[in-house]
C-alpha cells in the first residue's frame, strides 16, 4: 500500500473532524485516526455489500462476526467466550459507558490510571461516579503503575478501567504488570474494563496477553474492543463488549438497552473483511507506523533533545513531556499558532483536580504520510527553538 499517496489536499475533506477543525495551514495531529487509504479488502466487502438492499443486521449479533471475534479473543487469551458473551455496540466508548452504569454505583469511586484516553474519566465523572485518578509515574524510560497507590485509590471502590494498551502514553502492559494488576483487583473485589481498542497496533513483537487471559479474574471483567483503531474506520462506528460471564454482559446490555443503538450494517460487513483479509494489510501499517515512531524518536533526540519521550510500544500516540519550555502554560495554542500543528493538550487526559499535573504535555498522532510527519516536526522544532 502507499501510504503516502494522500496529501492534505485529499484528506481536508467536508466529514473529517480532523481535518476541518483549524485553518487550512495547520497540520492536524490530534483526534485518533490515520490519513491513509482503508484496506482494499475492506472496500471491495463494502462494495459489495452495497449491491443488496440495507435492511436490519442481525440485531442480536452477526452469528458469523461472533465466530471471528471469538477466534480473535482466543488468540490473544481470551478462550472459551461463549457467543452470547459477545455484545456488539455502535463503538467502544458506548460500551464504557455501559459498563460503568451497570458495574458501578452512583457515588462511588471508579479508579483508572492517568493521564488517559479523556471518554474514561468522562464516563464516570457524567454517570455521577467519583473518579480516582491514580497517576502512572515516570520511571526515567517508561511510564509504570505506582502500586502503592492504586492499591490505596482501590481499597473502597467498585470498579477499575484499564486501557491496555494504554492511550495516551503507549503502554502495553507487560506479563509481571497484568499479574499485579490481576492480584489487585481480585484483592479489592473489583469489577473491571479493560478496553484493548489499541491491541493490533503493537511494536513490541510480542504476542498480545489480554487482561481476562488469566482464569482468576475472567468472570469479572468485560473487554472492550472494535476495529476502528487498526483499520481506520472510525466513521464506520462499531464496538464489542465482550466477557466470559455471558449474564454480567446480559446485565451491562440490558440497562443500556434503547440507549445504546445497534451498529450499522456497513460496519459489521467492514469489522467480517477486517477478521478475514485485513492481516496483511495491518502488518504492513504497523511497519510503517513502526517507521513513523523511529523517524519521530530520532527527530526529537536530535533537534529537541530536551523534550521527555519514550517510544510507545503500541497505539499512533506519542506522549510528550514540553514542560521545559517557557510556553507550557499554554503548549498547546502556542504550538497551533507559531508551528501550525494541532495537537491534543496534556490536561484533557485527566479528570477536572488533575489537570494542572498534565499541563505541558500534549499527545501528538504520528499516523501521518512520513514528509507530513517530517514537515510537521521541522514546524515543531523552529517554533520551539
Ligand atoms: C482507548 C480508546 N478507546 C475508545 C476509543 C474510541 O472508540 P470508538 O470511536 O469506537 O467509540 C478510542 C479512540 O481514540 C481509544 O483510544
Amino acid at each position: 500500500m502507499n501510504y503516502e499517496s494522500l496529501g492534505p489536499a485529499e484528506l481536508r475533506h467536508a466529514d473529517s473532524i480532523k481535518w476541518i477543525q483549524y485553518p487550512e495551514e495547520v497540520i492536524p495531529m490530534w483526534i485518533a485516526d490515520m490519513d491513509f487509504p482503508v484496506a482494499e479488502p475492506i472496500l471491495a466487502a463494502l462494495r459489495e455489500r452495497l449491491t443488496r438492499p440495507i435492511g436490519y443486521p442481525m440485531l442480536g449479533g452477526d452469528p458469523l462476526l461472533i465466530r471471528q471475534i471469538q477466534e480473535k479473543c482466543a488468540s490473544q487469551g481470551l478462550t472459551d467466550i461463549p457467543a452470547d458473551g459477545i455484545a456488539f455496540l455502535p463503538g467502544v466508548v458506548p460500551g464504557l459507558y455501559a459498563g460503568v452504569n451497570a458495574l458501578s454505583e452512583p457515588g462511588r469511586k471508579v479508579v483508572t490510571m492517568v493521564p488517559v484516553y479523556h471518554p474514561f474519566h468522562l464516563a464516570i465523572t457524567n454517570l455521577g461516579r467519583e473518579v480516582v485518578g491514580v497517576p502512572l509515574l515516570d520511571s526515567g524510560s517508561r511510564w509504570e503503575i505506582d502500586w502503592d497507590a492504586l492499591d490505596a485509590a482501590c481499597a473502597d471502590a467498585d470498579l477499575l478501567m484499564l486501557c491496555h494498551p494504554h492511550n495516551p502514553t503507549g503502554r502495553v502492559w507487560d506479563a509481571d504488570e497484568l499479574r499485579q494488576l490481576r492480584e489487585l483487583v481480585i484483592r479489592h473485589d473489583l469489577s473491571v474494563i479493560s478496553d484493548e481498542l489499541h491491541a493490533d497496533l503493537r511494536f513490541t513483537g510480542q504476542p498480545f496477553e489480554a487482561f481476562a487471559a488469566d482464569e482468576r479474574v475472567r468472570s469479572r471483567t468485560v473487554t472492550v474492543t472494535g476495529p476502528c483503531k487498526a483499520f481506520n474506520t472510525a466513521g464506520m462506528g462499531i464496538g464489542a463488549l465482550i466477557g466470559h460471564d455471558a449474564e454480567l454482559v446480559k446485565r451491562i446490555m440490558t440497562k443500556a438497552s434503547g440507549l445504546m443503538g445497534h451498529p450499522s450494517a456497513l460496519s459489521i460487513t467492514m469489522w467480517q473483511a477486517a477478521l478475514r483479509e485485513g492481516g496483511p494489510w495491518l502488518a504492513e501499517t504497523v511497519a510503517y507506523l513502526r517507521g513513523n515512531r523511529d523517524f519521530m524518536t530520532a527527530f526529537l533526540r536530535e533537534r529537541l533533545p530536551w523534550v521527555k519521550f519514550y517510544p510507545v510500544e503500541a497505539t499512533y500516540l506519542a506522549w510528550l513531556d514540553l514542560r521545559g519550555h517557557a510556553q507550557a502554560g499554554d503548549i498547546q495554542n502556542f504550538l497551533l499558532n507559531e508551528a501550525k500543528v494541532a495537537l491534543h493538550n496534556g490536561p484533557i487526559f485527566a479528570p477536572d483536580e488533575q489537570k494542572p499535573l498534565y499541563q505541558g504535555f500534549v499527545r501528538v498522532n504520528f499516523a501521518l504520510p512520513r514528509p507530513l510527519l517530517q514537515d510537521a516536526l521541522e514546524r515543531l522544532a523552529r517554533a520551539l527553538a
